[in-house]
């Protein structure tokens, strides 16, 4: 009975649903895509990692329908043709990083 009780337990905690690491998967995700292929041209604009362009004070999103929507025109200038779950995924790391708007 005990080896039952344990084995039980055992079979619970693995089946622990890691629930709240989906978004930070997509933040990692959005990382990777962001890191790949979205500095080169920022970078040349404002220098670094080109990470300053989304701190500057004169920044143009100004909300996050805003980012969305500024997210979609540079990768339609790149013309990667992401899916929509790319693109989120890179909004949601942009904004965890760098702009912190309530969505
Ligand atoms: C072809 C060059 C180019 C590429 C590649 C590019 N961007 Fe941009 N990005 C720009 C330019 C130019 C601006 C500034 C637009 C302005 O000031 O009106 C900008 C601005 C932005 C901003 C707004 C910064 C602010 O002021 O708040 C975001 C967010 C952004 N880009 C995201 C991305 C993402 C995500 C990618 C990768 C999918 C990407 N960009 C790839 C040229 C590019």
């Amino acid at each position: 009975m005990r080896l039952i009780t344990t084995s039980l337990a055992a079979l619970t905690l693995g089946l622990g649903l890691p629930l709240g690491t989906v978004h930070a998967d997509d933040i990692q995700k959005g990382n990777n895509l962001h890191q790949d292929n979205c500095i080169s041209c920022h970078a040349d604009m404002v220098g670094g990692d080109g990470t300053d362009l989304y701190t500057r004070d004169n920044r143009i999103v100004g909300d996050y329908d805003h980012l969305v929507r500024q997210v979609n025109n540079c990768n339609a200038q790149l013309g990667t043709n992401w899916f929509d779950d790319e693109i989120n995924a890179v909004v949601a790391y942009l904004n965890s990083e760098y702009y912190q708007f309530d969505e």
